[in-house]
Order: C-alpha cells, then structure tokens, then sequence
C-alpha cells in the first residue's frame, strides 16, 4: 500500500470563528481525512504579525482549537495542534528566512494590503509572515495545501524557497502543491457580498455568522442578508453578488450544485430562499455548537488533546529539523 500524502493547513485564531472560516477551510478539511495524513494547527504564531489583546488571543485560539475537534478533525489520526507549541516551526523560520529574498517579500500582495491597513505597526514579522508559513508546511514535508485564493502566493513562494534549499544542500524538502479546492466556498459577507466575509467595517454584526451564533441570531441575519429586486435565485456574481452568495452558502452546506438549487427555488422569492438557506446553516452547525459546547466545557479534556497534539507534531517535525540544521552545517550537539 502507498502511503498516504500529507496535507498541512493552518488557521489563524484571529477574531471568532465564523461561518466563512468553516466552509471556506473547516468542513472541507474534515472530508480529506478519510484519503490524507493530515495535519492542522493553530497558526497563533502568524497572529501576532498584527496587535492582539492576549486575553483574547489565549481565549480565541482555545475555542478555534475545540472548534477544529467540535467540526470533525480527527486529532487521533492526524494531528491538530498549536503552531506556538512547536519551537521547530521558528527553528526552520531562521534557515529559510535566510534563503528568502527581501524583493520577493517584497511582492506579497497580502503584505502590501496588510502594511495599508496597519500602517502604524509595519512590523519584520509582518514582512516575514510568508516564511514563517513555508516553514510549517515544509516541517511536516506535506504534499498538499488546502489553502484560499488569497493564500496561494505564499504557498508559491514555500515552493521556490523549497527548491533553492534542495539545490543548495540536497534533496531534503519536499516541494509542496498549493490545493484549492472546487467544495470549499468562498464565503462573502452578508450585508457586503463584495468582500469576503468579516466583521463590516460600519462594525454591524449583521454581515456576519459567526459559528457560535444561537439559530434564531443566524436566521435573523439571514432574513436581512442583502439581495437585489429581481426576486429571482440565479447565480451571478457579478451583477446579483448578494443572491450569489447565498446559493453558495446553501450549495457549500447543502453539497447541491448551483443549478439544483436555481431549479429548487425557481417558484419562490427570496423570503423562502433565505428561510431555506437559514435553515439549512443551522442544521448544519448545530451538532457543531453541541459538540463545541461540551469541549469548552470539559477542560481536562482539552488540555489533554492540547498536549498531545503538541507532543505528536515536536516529534513528527524533529527529524526534518535535524536534517536542515545538518545540511546547513550547524555543528552537531
Ligand atoms: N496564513 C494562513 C491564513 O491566514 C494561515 C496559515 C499559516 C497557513 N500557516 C499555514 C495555511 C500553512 C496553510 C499552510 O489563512
């Protein structure tokens, strides 16, 4: 039997998690267990490129680690931890950081973004982020990356500084692909279905589902989701984006393609279409918010997954480490 490739993604606990986040990454992550060794941390690490309260950053990259197990990461057949557990992720930074050229830092689409809107806080580990995220796909020598439009440069830059490294010291990285999945759904927000969905920048929480959300706050954000005055369920982005998105969000939760759901609600408005859609997203996280529950509730268990997560990934990376650390010519300890 070949064994199985290695898939590693990441998330970054910034803010709660919502619905984007789950049917963006989370649920399609779930469904590539069953076919992949996978591993999956929390990219606290990347967070702290920009300000966080660590109140709030302790709190929130605990719930997207329960949050992780509630969906269905399997932290018994892969691996689910905490980037900021592993020293090996920032070991591996320093090698590479060296290999990475400033000009092509320099092209990071998200870095210059970023830079904009934290224009009083251009920090190295903002320049530096892209390295930081070839280091932990490149430790776990995985072979796909599930990973966003957005983060697909990166993954490309992982893989030129990969093959700079092999041709300098020998065949020692595995090169990875970047895996942009055709179910995973780019989720758009719901009072602006221009942007992707996140916290609106009038601050209205309306624009967002978060997953923790009870099912009648959902179906009220529903019901006021932005639409048109056609009246008509069709897809397109492009001139009906509000209409688009949801037949996305139904079509992502729902594993129905668009013109199914075109043809399902041809003879209904868009009051029933977003009851539907609504009803749908709740059927879909409720389990969820169940099982979400009894995690947080259950501190012994947590910190026991915690560590063992932990443990697993040191001990998983520590070879690869080595081998760096040894190509490069560090003397041995
Ligand atoms: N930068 C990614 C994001 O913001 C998260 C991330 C960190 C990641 N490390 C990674 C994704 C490694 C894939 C692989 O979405």
């Amino acid at each position: 039997m070949k064994p199985k490739k290695v898939i590693f993604s990441a998330m970054q606990p910034s803010g709660t998690p919502q619905l984007g986040n789950y049917l963006g990454a989370i649920k399609n992550w779930v469904g590539l267990q069953e076919d992949y060794s996978c591993r999956f941390c929390v990219a606290d690490l990347h967070s702290v490129t920009v300000r966080q309260d660590p109140e709030s950053l302790r709190q929130n990259s605990l719930s997207l680690f329960a949050l992780f197990l509630a969906a269905g990461l399997d932290h018994e057949r892969g691996i689910v931890y905490f980037q900021s557990h592993v020293p090996a992720h920032t070991q591996l930074t320093w090698a590479l950081s060296c290999l990475t050229y400033m000009g092509e830092l320099n092209r990071m689409t998200q870095f210059k973004d970023k830079s904009q809107k934290h224009s009083d806080n251009i920090n190295a580990g903002l320049y530096t982020y892209p390295v930081l995220m070839a280091a932990d796909i490149l430790l776990f020598r995985a072979d796909l990356v599930p990973v966003g439009e957005d983060q697909t440069q990166h993954v490309e830059l992982c893989r030129d500084v990969a093959e700079r490294f092999n041709n300098l010291y020998g065949d020692i990285l595995t090169v990875p692909e970047p895996f942009v999945s055709g179910a995973a759904a780019r989720v758009m927000g719901l009072s602006e279905p221009s942007r992707k969905m996140s916290k609106s920048e009038n601050g209205s929480e309306n624009n967002v589902v978060f997953l923790t959300d009870p099912p009648e706050i959902i179906a009220a954000k529903f019901k006021r989701a932005v639409t048109d005055s056609d009246n008509q369920v069709r897809f397109d982005p492009e001139n009906k984006p509000g209409v688009s998105n949801l037949i996305n969000i139904y079509r992502a939760v729902t594993g129905k393609t668009v013109p199914e759901t075109e043809k399902e609600f041809e003879n209904s408005g868009y009051g029933a279409f977003k009851t539907a859609v609504a009803e749908s997203v709740i059927a879909e996280l409720s389990p969820l918010q169940d099982r979400y529950s009894r995690l947080m509730a259950d501190a012994p268990f947590l910190e026991a997954a915690v560590k063992r997560g932990a443990e697993r990934a040191a001990e998983e990376a520590a070879p690869l480490l080595k081998k760096v650390m040894d190509a490069v010519g560090f003397a041995p300890r």
